[in-house]
């Protein structure tokens, strides 16, 4: 019997979509205000779902308290207030888009859950645009 455990987060960052092999009027084209050259900045809402077998003696899927620890370490702290495009690894040569942003949660956040549990990302750029993400 499993059941799944979600758990809400906030970041707010500033992004710019570009592909470096394009010229700028194909960047223009295909990106149009995201590809501005000064970036712009979204309130970025997280929803991190986690599945798993309801452990007999805690009564617990995971303990939110180490969910949220992991949630904060992996994303918010690196990427809350921050460029992403400057100042995040992960996106120094990967467009940050909302779905590549939503992959590399799920891989920060994976590796650092027990391999029993199923996880899935929400990722909100705007309140009516969001991804999922699940491994698959
Ligand atoms: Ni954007």
């Amino acid at each position: 019997m499993k059941v799944t455990v979600h758990r809400k987060a906030h970041f707010n960052a500033a992004h710019r979509l570009n592909n470096k092999n394009w010229s700028e009027e194909k960047n223009d084209k295909i990106f149009g205000l995201c590809n501005n050259p000064n970036y712009h900045g979204h309130n970025y809402e997280l929803i991190v779902s986690v599945k798993g077998e309801i452990d007999p003696e805690t009564g617990y899927v995971i303990d939110m308290k180490i969910l949220k620890d992991i949630i904060y370490e992996e994303v918010e702290l690196p990427f809350d207030h921050k460029n992403l495009n400057l100042d995040v690894e992960e996106f120094k040569n990967l467009n940050p888009t909302a779905e590549n942003i939503v992959v590399v949660i799920w891989q920060k956040i994976k590796k650092r859950l027990d391999k029993d549990f199923d996880l899935e990302i929400t990722l909100y750029e705007t309140p009516r645009n969001f991804v999922t993400f699940n491994g698959k």
